[in-house]
């Protein structure tokens, strides 16, 4: 199919697929390459579209939300999904607007190319990238370098399968670097008797295809001026040698990397850049991580304020509002963040105190319970064919009675919701992770999870393990208090050796003992 005919050719097309009747597009064009321009067929919505607008390290200004809100009002069912790729997905269009959609992105800088299929998605960033005092360097130029490097250049749309992109300089581990493609986190080196920052390389992680894998270190390190050139070179090298003729599940980068070896990847990598690349310098990142959600001193002495968006549904009239905070408060800027959540950065120190009493703050808390705080979710059955069971709704309903019984000052704890195995909840990157299943009760079919735990990213990253196995849904307010009260068993679980892990599965019974 991608060698058939390049999925960016759409955009030449466009203006006459939205003439005929959607039933009339080629199927390749309908299902696969529509994606290449951000045009989602889905499947429980015939004739209803989704849209991906690509938000580069999760940067929006006010006058974009409002554009976004207008297109989603006007031309969609108002629904906004703000995703873990800190972008954002709009819904239920019909091809015949997408032209004017496009017309309405480009007039505010925006775009939705290569948001899906086996394209660079959205590359992710802190959130307050150039604004916290915990970060080495800033990273966001790298990120857009790169955008601008790989965006509507079709030497990167015939990829083997999609390419997930992180470049951070933040020192408390915000983003899940270690699940992507291509992971660059903050490193510190000395180059001719001074000290230089740039990043540390790692390669191949992955959340789906058979589970979470974190990165592997190449043993690279790269300064912010070439970070993003060495980036693509890292996808251009999986474009020539990343496996293509097996199963889709089997084609990620991480694959390749298994089968080559870190230091063969880094010797054809070197090849490619055509100069020795740098050993990897000393990594300065804490061990802690940070949500950025509260307030959070910037280095110029101003504050962001981080709103709690549990599992990141919103609508057309949610972004105006934003907008008109981002400009009275701050400097009309606006960031979203991996955990589906909203950052206004740029507020001075006097102005803090009435943002947060705005009620918009207390509908979206600066600060609200832990349960609620650290909830992430993917789409669920409401508009995703491929789930078995529904997200969002649960997972926000649960942390809702949940936030009612325990106490307010639990330690953190992040819970992230998929609903199949596909994981695009990242739940195996969470404290406690859900994955969506079905299970039969004295034979009724039930919507049930498998539970997983102790996830974590950062410098010692480790998948989650699987502790439960088809919990009914229905079980969980019994089920979770007992869980999260025992977190700190939990976030044991990632430092248990293979022989431990073999007896983790926890029987029921335990739980409620
Ligand atoms: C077999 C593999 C996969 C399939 C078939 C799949 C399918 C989908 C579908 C259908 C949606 C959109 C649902 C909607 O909004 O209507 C989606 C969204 C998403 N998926 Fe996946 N997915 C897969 C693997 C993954 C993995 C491994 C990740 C990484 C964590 C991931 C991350 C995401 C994200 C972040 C979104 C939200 C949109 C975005 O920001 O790009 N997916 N996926
Ligand atoms: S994890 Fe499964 S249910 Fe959730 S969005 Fe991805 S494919 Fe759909």
């Amino acid at each position: 199919m991608k060698a058939g005919k390049d999925g960016l050719d759409l955009l030449q097309e466009i203006d006459r697929l939205a003439q005929i009747p959607w039933q009339e597009i080629p199927k390749a064009d309908l299902e696969s390459r529509l994606k290449w321009i951000g045009v989602f067929f889905r499947k429980r919505t015939p004739g209803y579209f989704m849209m991906r607008v690509r938000l580069t390290g999760g940067r929006a200004t006010a006058a974009q939300f409002r554009a976004l809100a207008d297109i989603a009002e006007r031309l969609g069912n108002g629904v906004v999904e703000i995703t873990t790729r800190q972008q954002v997905e709009l819904r239920a269009f019909q091809v015949k607007d997408v032209p004017e959609i496009f017309e309405k992105l480009k007039g505010v800088d925006l775009n939705s190319l290569q948001t899906g299929m086996d394209n660079i998605r959205n590359v992710n960033t802190c959130p307050l990238a150039g604004l916290t005092r915990h970060e080495l360097l800033d990273a966001f130029p790298v990120t857009q370098e790169l955008t601008r490097i790989f965006l509507g250049n079709k030497e990167f749309t015939n990829l083997p399968r999609k390419c997930n992109v992180t470049i951070t300089g933040c020192l408390e581990n915000c983003t899940h670097a270690e699940t992507q493609d291509v992971c660059m986190t903050p490193a510190a080196r000395e180059a001719d008797g001074s000290p230089v920052s740039g990043f540390n390389l790692s390669v191949g992680g992955k959340m789906g295809s058979g589970g979470m894998t974190a990165a592997v270190p190449l043993n690279v390190f790269v300064s912010p001026g070439d970070a993003a050139r060495l980036a693509a070179e890292v996808i251009l090298l999986f474009r020539d040698e990343g496996p293509r003729g097996e199963t889709r599940a089997r084609v990620r980068l991480a694959f390749l990397v298994e089968a080559w070896g870190a230091a063969t990847f880094r010797r054809a990598l070197e090849d490619r850049w055509g100069k020795p690349l740098a050993e990897a310098g000393r990594d300065v990142r804490f061990s802690r991580h940070a949500d950025h959600m509260g307030v959070t001193p910037q280095k110029d002495g101003r504050s962001a304020v981080g709103q709690c968006v549990p599992v990141g549904r919103v609508n057309d009239k949610h972004l105006r509002e934003w907008a008109r905070l981002a400009e009275t408060y701050g400097t009309g800027q606006i960031r979203l963040t991996t955990g589906q959540n909203v950052v206004l950065p740029d507020v001075p120190k006097d102005k803090v105190t009435a943002l947060l009493e705005e009620p918009f703050l207390q509908e979206f808390q600066p600060d609200p319970h832990p349960v609620q705080r650290g909830l992430v979710s993917c789409i669920g059955t409401d508009y995703c064919n491929l789930a078995l069971i529904e997200t969002k709704g649960i997972a926000k309903t649960l942390a809702e009675t949940l936030a009612k019984t325990l106490p307010p000052d639990l330690p953190p704890v992040t819970m992230y919701w998929s609903g199949c195995a596909a994981a695009c909840g990242n739940h195996q990157a969470a404290d406690i992770g859900f994955q969506g299943i079905k299970a039969s009760v004295d034979g009724k079919v039930v919507d049930a999870v498998h539970i997983f735990a102790g996830g974590h990213t950062g410098p010692d990253a480790r998948p989650g393990e699987k502790i439960m196995e088809l919990v009914p849904v229905d079980m969980l307010p019994e089920v979770l208090p007992a869980l999260i009260k025992n977190l700190p068993m939990l976030k044991k679980i990632r430092r248990d050796t293979e022989a431990e892990k073999r007896v983790l599965m926890i029987p029921m019974e335990a739980v409620y003992e």
